[in-house]
């Protein structure tokens, strides 16, 4: 049994002090970073590119100076200019949307080529047929519980069911491969969606709506433990 991740969104935190509130939810426990990417034309938003992530890499460490991974989430088309861009950039994970790259294979063989781990994300109505051929390749699969562009949006239930078959192909590739889940993560559901078999939660507005980081991760935490 894997480690729970922790990953909060920063796309739900102050943009105006996004270093201070990187270094506020590592203090609160984070394990990684979630940088959402959104191009105004893959999703209807706009929000950070690799500049922004590079000024954010010597935030994301914890205080005893250990790095914290940057979990970049790419929702953009096209994808292979930018997801080098981020490589260079400082990110540890680079995952894409399968639907947004004309060349998904390229685009993977592309982030491996640059030591950066990567994932595919799937929307909430996208197969998953293309992680037959593209499995062999991947450090972690994405699965959206709502459809990509905001923050705050309620979970998609069907997600759950996604979740367990990607699972059970995990498991029978034999390979260490996160499972994780984005979209409407809040307390009261975390627990569900850990015992359909996710192992990493990126949490937006749960965590940056509140005023106290650490309770809501440590509340997280906790009913993650109860199972
Ligand atoms: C949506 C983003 C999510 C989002 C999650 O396109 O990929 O990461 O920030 O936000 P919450 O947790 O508020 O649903
Ligand atoms: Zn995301």
């Amino acid at each position: 049994m894997s480690t729970y991740r922790i990953a909060p969104s920063i796309l739900s935190a102050d943009f105006a002090k996004l270093g201070d509130e990187v270094r506020a939810v590592i203090d609160a426990g984070a394990d990684w970073i979630h940088f959402d990417v959104m191009d105004n034309h893959y999703v209807p938003n706009l929000t950070f590119g690799p500049m922004v992530c590079q000024a954010l890499r010597k935030h994301a460490v914890k205080a005893d100076g250990t790095r914290v991974p940057i979990d970049v989430h790419l929702m953009v088309q096209p994808v292979d200019a930018l997801a080098m861009a981020f490589a260079e950039a400082g990110a540890d994970l680079i995952s894409f949307h399968p639907d947004a790259s004309t060349h998904v294979d390229r685009t993977l063989q592309l982030i491996r080529g640059a030591g950066i781990k990567c994932g595919l994300v799937f929307n909430p109505a996208m197969p998953i047929d293309v992680l037959e051929w593209s499995l062999d390749q991947l450090d972690l699969v994405l699965i959206m519980s709502v459809n990509p562009g905001f923050g705050g949006q309620s979970f998609i239930a069907g997600a759950l069911r996604k979740i367990e078959q990607v699972k059970k192909l995990i498991e029978s590739s034999g390979r260490d491969i996160r499972l994780e889940v984005d979209g409407g993560i809040k307390v009261d559901n975390i627990r569900r969606v850990a015992d359909a078999g996710a192992d990493t939660f990126v949490a937006g507005s749960a965590i940056f709506g509140q005023a106290d980081y650490r309770k809501v991760i440590e509340a997280m935490r906790a009913s993650l433990a109860r199972g």
